[in-house]
């Protein structure tokens, strides 16, 4: 088939993905390989079963993306691997596999750092409906389980380059909404379940101060303050320290027996476990961090002026957020744009719409380009 059709290879935590993306703009399939479940018991990703979990899943996962697709091993144009950051033994499944496909396909390889795919995630779909004007510099909020990162970026000649001028100093948002709800006994990964519970609780009924959730730049010289730096442990800390002045440990574990009889938890089932106090609780920790991560977010557009907005990563599908953002965006006349919740998450279609750039340029990894688990994006 024409036009350059590239086969997007995505490992770098707990999902195994491939997408086929055709000139950066058209999806032509997306698999994802989901190991939730597996890690579910947990509470939390392990690595090691991660690791394994890809390397059985990766092939008849690129099998199928490329079936969907209509394309073959033969017919697409290059291969896009996830570079990093992530986890090393993970990341190392899908480049292993990527590199093995190209050598023997004689395909170029490129490589691709996660955080610019979650970027190019919302690129993509907007392209996808026919939306090609984007106006730079542009902002970008990267916001999952183990990012949260504000980059500000420009297109140039020889691609698309990154100024990352806010980052959290601790835990990621992500991070905060799965360590509060698994603290809170309701299952995992948090954030879905956090959203959809909030909805029935208050979320003005407890107070976070700004000392919870401020990066402070306090006794930091000016020309070194980080006005744009983000930090979520402190209100992790907070939920606990409410936790036992209200006496919550008991209903929390009454709820987390409750759980650990369903195989498999949906929102439906954890409600009736909820008290007015724990739906509360969690509405306005999520409504502290939404309103957070708005607020700087959009502070940094005015002060850098930003001409478009995207918010994409994991925690990007959060409700309370896009809504936030969209209404307080408006009101600014910012732009801003959030991938569809199937593509906020991990996947491959990101990871090959980013490669595209790359592409045109020519800009292919080298044979010896290995995992990078902290790899920075410029
Ligand atoms: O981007 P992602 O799939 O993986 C990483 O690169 O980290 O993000 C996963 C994170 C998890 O922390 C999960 O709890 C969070 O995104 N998340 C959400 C929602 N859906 C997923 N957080 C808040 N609200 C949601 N609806
Ligand atoms: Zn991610």
């Amino acid at each position: 088939m024409s036009g350059d059709c590239i086969l997007g290879i995505e490992t770098s935590c707990d999902e195994t993905a491939a997408a086929v993306v055709r000139s950066g703009e058209r999806l032509l399939s997306n698999v994802v390989s989901s190991q939730i479940a597996m890690h579910q018991p947990y509470g939390g990703v392990v690595p090691e079963l991660a690791s394994r979990e890809h390397l059985r899943s990766i092939v008849p996962v690129v099998r199928q993306a490329l079936v969907e697709a209509g394309e073959s091993y033969q017919s697409v144009d290059a291969i896009a691997v996830t570079q990093g950051p992530g986890l090393a033994g993970a990341l190392l499944v899908g480049i292993s596999y990527a590199k093995a496909l190209a050598f023997a396909l004689k395909k170029p390889l490129i490589s691709v750092n996660h955080l610019e795919g979650h970027i190019h995630a919302v690129l993509l779909e907007e392209k996808q409906k026919g939306n090609f004007k984007v106006d730079f510099p542009l902002l970008a909020l990267v916001v999952s389980g183990g990012h949260t990162h504000l980059f500000l970026a420009e297109q140039r000649e020889h691609g698309w380059v990154y100024e990352n001028i806010g980052r959290t100093r601790d835990d990621a948002a992500g991070e905060a909404f799965d360590k509060v709800a698994k603290l809170l006994g309701l299952g995992y990964p948090g954030g879905p379940i956090i959203d959809a519970l909030a909805r029935h609780g208050d979320p003005r009924a407890v107070k976070f101060g700004p000392a919870q959730i401020k990066h402070r730049n306090r006794g930091t010289p000016k020309d070194q303050q980080t006005p744009y730096d983000f930090s979520f442990s402190g209100i992790k800390t907070a939920v606990l320290r409410y936790v036992e002045l209200e006496d919550m440990r008991g209903s929390i574990a009454a709820r987390q027996k409750a759980l650990a009889a369903m195989p498999k938890s949906a929102v439906g089932d954890v409600l009736p476990h909820c008290d007015k106090k724990t739906l509360d609780l969690v509405a306005s920790f999520q409504r502290a961090v939404v309103e957070d991560l708005v607020a700087k977010t959009l502070q940094a557009a005015r002060e850098r002026e930003a001409r478009t907005l995207f918010v994409t990563g994991g925690v990007a599908a959060n409700s309370e957020l896009r809504q936030t953002f969209a209404l307080e965006a408006a009101k600014e006349g910012l732009p801003v744009y959030f991938p569809s919740r199937k593509l906020s998450t991990d996947n491959a279609a990101m990871i090959a719409a980013a490669a595209y750039p790359k592409l045109l340029v020519r800009n292919f990894a080298d044979a010896e380009f290995s995992a990078e688990a902290s790899l920075p994006l410029r």
